[in-house]
């Protein structure tokens, strides 16, 4: 298959995502672009734009701090500017290389903010929901400076066929988790440092 024009990072991603489907990548953005995206969310915050996360979907839809502690803000491709315009378009290209190599049918693409206050985590889950086979890849992007073990928050990903192997990400600056969202169990320790991520998912025409 052709590899013209494609970013050499994404192919990797890609080799990964068809080898076994989930991918780590550090580095996927410059430190300074993802400070960048940390000011911006910070900025969002500060002026009360956040949101508790609710879990399910329909009728069930609820906020549910025990299950899941994140408050976010949905990135708007209209108005976004700056930084986050610029990760909307990486993350565009990302979606044609990936449809190139993977023949996902990667469509269109959801993404917000998140940050989990201390103490907050979000329990073991699958990102595609019930009724709704339209999520077909989840991208995980962190913003958070010297991140270290004893943090905590931790994304932990269940990778085995038994769903015993797990694979434990810090949630580093500029480091992209990918992963199917219809095959990987996931949750993420409780954080003992405040943790800002953008999360999205790339969505198959439904
Ligand atoms: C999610 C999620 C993982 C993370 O928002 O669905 O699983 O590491 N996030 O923030
Ligand atoms: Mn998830």
């Amino acid at each position: 298959m052709s590899t013209a024009g494609s970013d050499p990072c994404h192919l990797g991603i890609a080799h990964a995502l068809t080898e076994r489907g989930w991918c780590v990548t550090p580095e996927f953005l410059a430190a300074g672009e993802a400070a960048q995206l940390l000011a911006q969310a910070c900025a969002h915050h500060a002026a009360g734009r956040f949101r508790a996360a609710a879990v399910g979907q329909g009728a069930g839809r609820q906020a549910n701090a025990a299950i899941r502690g994140d408050e976010i803000l949905w990135l708007e491709p209209a108005t976004a500017s700056g930084a986050s315009a610029a990760l909307l378009a990486r993350l565009e290209g990302l979606r044609r290389d990936l449809n190139q190599q993977c023949l996902l049918g990667l469509f269109d693409f959801e993404i917000h903010f998140a940050r989990y206050a201390p103490g907050s985590r979000y329990a073991r889950h699958l990102d595609r929901f019930r009724d709704d086979s339209a999520r077909v890849l989840s991208c995980v992007l962190y913003l958070n400076d010297a991140w270290v073990a004893q943090d905590g928050g931790q994304l932990r990903l269940f990778t085995g066929e038994d769903g015993t192997d797990v694979v434990d990400v810090l949630p580093c600056a500029g480091t992209l988790v990918t992963f199917l969202s219809d095959r990987f169990p996931h949750e993420v320790l409780p954080a003992r440092r405040e943790r800002w991520s953008v999360t999205g998912w790339f969505r198959a025409r439904a």
